[in-house]
């Protein structure tokens, strides 16, 4: 048992239907193997388990671990190429560094590069887009698990449109994928994806091998992309002519539920909006990635009305960086310069998307995305050097929610001085 005693922040109500940041300035919350027994003032907690440790952590704030529901792990070597729209920057750059990935060493490195970026950036759950190879998710798999992350993944699949050795067939894909989800799905913290990168670069029938693998293995999740990039939608088109729009090449394979996060979804089509909601897919809002590669404005305006749930993703690595802080802030400043009208996001609309709903969109709210009493300790403690200008600013602010909005505005790695997965520390 431990008490945490700290400033905390977190959205336990959702602040985009009327729920607002829950600030508290100093709170006991009782920790008890990974579960929060007991949210209460210190003195009570204290007087109630005399015997506990007590970690003070009223020197900075405490926010519930980071959701990134959509990161690509084969590209964390990849990030900060700048200059190129999408369909050109996975051919100069992310596909030639996908293609290393064969080489099980170079996976592991990889491997390795990726889950310090994760944690060090104080993502503690995960949507990831894996690799192409079956190896390199082994590599994956069997670190995450010794890192102690919450991470869905799955092989990447592609049978058309991208170079040879990151095709598959039909058949290989299912037997590998079969394979991975046997050995993988539900251990510990980790489950499994169907990830077809993207209608572009699989076949109907490939995206019906994905549809028939979640019949076969109910609770398995879905990922791949949508509706990023106006050539790749054009070139969707043409691939798919029975298909009523990019959405439906997915929705005819069985893909769409409430267990399928669809990366981007730039320019959806209002009947795409509305299927969305009806099949409870959700979309992941990856606004560096959307800057990096001239993508588009995330109509997020639209998506909220549609109902279509929506979190935030760091899009590694055409996104610029691991840090959800930084995709918060970017999509404040995009939604404020969308010529058609974007949201006014306060701070607290910004944690909302970084935490709880990403963790509804990963059907993991009933255990975290907030601090509340029933929840695992999932937390990040961000203490800002004394002296630098994210401290100085948050001891001059003027509100909870100014406190917040300058973490996003000036929070780094850097300032994230521990994170804990379940109770158990993983950074600091
Ligand atoms: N569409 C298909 N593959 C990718 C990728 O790796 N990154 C992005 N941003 N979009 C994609
Ligand atoms: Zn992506």
């Amino acid at each position: 048992m431990i008490i945490y005693r700290a400033r905390i922040f977190d959205t336990p109500t959702n602040p985009f239907t009327g729920g607002e940041l829950r600030a508290d300035a100093d709170v006991a919350l009782v920790v008890d193997d990974g579960l929060i027994a007991d949210r209460t003032d210190f003195a009570t907690a204290r007087s109630a388990h005399p015997d506990a440790e007590v970690v003070d952590l009223r020197e900075g704030v405490l926010i519930p671990g980071l959701v990134d529901t959509h990161v690509h792990y084969p590209q964390v070597r990849a990030i900060g190429y700048l200059g190129k729209p999408l369909l050109e920057w996975l051919d100069r750059c992310a596909l030639p560094e996908e293609s290393k990935l064969g080489d099980e060493a170079y996976a592991r490195a990889l491997a390795t590069e990726f889950l310090r970026g994760l944690t060090a950036a104080g993502t503690t759950s995960a949507m990831v887009f894996g690799s192409h190879f079956a190896t390199a998710m082994d590599a994956l798999f069997t670190e995450a698990a010794e890192v102690g992350l919450r991470i869905t993944s799955g092989l990447v699949t592609s049978d058309r449109n991208l170079p040879e050795a990151l095709l598959t067939t039909v058949e290989r894909s299912v037997a590998e994928s079969q394979d991975l989800i046997d050995r993988w799905h539900g251990l510990g913290r980790l489950r499994f994806a169907v990830t077809p990168r993207f209608s572009y670069s699989a076949s109907q029938e490939l995206l019906a091998a994905g549809g028939q693998l979640v019949v076969d293995n109910p609770g398995i999740w879905v990922t791949s992309h949508l509706n990023e990039n106006r050539d790749e939608i054009a070139g969707v088109a043409a691939l798919f002519p029975e298909a009523l729009d990019y959405l439906d090449t997915y929705d005819r394979a069985g893909l769409l539920g409430r267990r399928t996060i669809l990366a981007h979804n730039v320019h959806p089509s209002d009947r795409e909006l509305t299927r969305m909601a009806e099949t409870g897919a959700a979309a992941a809002h990856c606004p560096t990635s959307n800057s990096t590669l001239a993508s588009g404005f995330f109509p997020l305006r639209r998506h909220i009305e549609h109902g279509v749930r929506v979190a935030l993703g760091s899009d590694v690595g055409a996104g610029t960086g691991f840090c959800l802080l930084k995709e918060g802030v970017q999509s404040y400043f995009m939604q404020q310069l969308d010529p058609s009208g974007g949201v006014a996001l306060t701070s607290a609309h910004l944690l909302h998307l970084a935490t709880a709903a990403g963790a509804a969109a990963l059907g993991l709210d009933a255990e975290v995305g907030d601090l509340s009493v029933g929840k695992r300790f999932d937390a990040v403690h961000i203490r800002p050097t004394a002296g630098e200008p994210l401290e100085v600013g948050n001891r001059h602010a003027t509100s909870d929610e100014d406190a917040l909005a300058k973490i996003f505005a000036m929070g780094t790695p850097g300032d994230i001085a521990r994170v804990w997965v379940d109770g158990e520390p993983i950074k600091g």
